[in-house]
């Protein structure tokens, strides 16, 4: 199957006026979210987040399970619980246009153009009573220019790494392999064409092997749109290969961040070193990954503790 090459809009759609193009895509500037856990309780999610994607940038987002890591990346592509009880503070701003504090029609515009989501589970996000050739056909946005095809949604298919699409285009999802939906949810994301990628952890529930072919269908499909990604992911490892720079989250924080070799090579953090250190020990020992000690994590809050005081 032929597949077109189309080159990204450079103009991001509700670019506020006079933002130029080495405006960041995507500023986000001490980021807070807090959620409501109880009737009464509520919990601070994430703390202090800063973060910038430019244009055509890969940036890699880790750190420990809990850290925060997807409350930023559904804050970023507003995909935040409704509840007015969820609050966010700080500021993300797509090329210059403030998103914090938006109404929903705003933030629809911007789901429609500038920023997608991949996310971990897609049975959730899939529709079970749906084909996957409608699916994909419903994100494509309209207005587009066609790719060529009589079928975008079978060009995005085909694009995210699937085989036989026109077969696939037919079937419901619980009749595709995880890896096979994985697919179908990157198809969905990139029909939109946006200018931003957030894909959080995209392939951990796959086994290895499924995990490294999406991988580089994801790698490649993004180079392809010179789309930016945001790469959110528990495993270093995951990140490294795809990634220009990192942020290392802990505790709702960034603690570190930096180009990726640089940050891999050599980590400032004591936390980014116990990171690096459980990646190596899978890679060396074949052990499972242990978990950050807890000797560390107090050290680490005692630092924190004197700094601030
Ligand atoms: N919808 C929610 N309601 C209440 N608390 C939440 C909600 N989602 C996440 N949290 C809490 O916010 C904190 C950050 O969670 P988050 O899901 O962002 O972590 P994560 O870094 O993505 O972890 P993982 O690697 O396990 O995916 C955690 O304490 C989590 O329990
Ligand atoms: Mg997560």
């Amino acid at each position: 199957m032929s597949m077109t090459v189309r080159t990204r809009r450079r103009q991001g759609n509700g670019a506020a006026a006079g933002a130029s193009d080495e405006t960041p895509l995507l500023q986000v500037a001490d980021l807070q979210v807090h959620l409501p856990t109880g009737s009464r309780s509520e919990i601070e999610a994430v703390s202090s987040v800063s973060l910038t994607v430019r244009r055509g940038e890969r940036v890699g987002i880790v750190g420990e399970s809990g850290s925060g890591k997807t409350v930023t990346g559904r804050a970023i592509a507003g995909l935040l619980p409704t509840s007015p009880r969820v609050r966010v503070r700080g500021s993300i701003r797509f090329s210059e246009r403030e998103m914090v504090g938006a109404p929903a029609k705003a933030w629809d515009a911007v789901r429609s153009h500038t920023v997608g989501m991949i996310f971990q589970d897609p049975l959730t996000y899939l529709n079970p009573v749906m084909k996957i050739g409608k699916q994909v056909r419903e994100a494509v946005s309209p207005g587009r220019h066609r790719s060529g095809e009589n079928d975008d949604a079978l060009h995005f298919l085909s694009l995210a790494g699937l085989e036989n699409v026109q077969e696939v285009a037919q079937r419901f999802p619980h009749e595709l392999s995880g890896g096979m939906r994985q697919r179908v949810l990157i198809a969905i994301a990139i029909a939109k064409m946006p200018d931003l990628l957030v894909a959080d952890e995209p392939t951990t529930a796959l086994d290895a092997t499924v995990q490294q072919r999406v991988l580089r269908t994801l790698d490649e499909t993004v180079s392809e749109l010179d789309t930016s990604l945001i790469l959110i992911s528990h495993d270093i490892a995951v990140v490294a290969g795809m990634t220009d720079r990192i942020y290392v989250m802990y505790a709702g924080c960034v603690v570190e961040s930096g180009a990726t070799r640089e940050v891999l090579e050599r980590p400032k953090h004591q936390y980014t070193q116990a990171l690096l250190r459980s990646v190596r020990s899978l890679t060396e020992e074949g052990m499972e990954l242990y978990s950050i000690p807890d000797s560390l994590r107090v050290s680490w809050a005692r630092e924190e503790e004197n700094r601030a005081s």
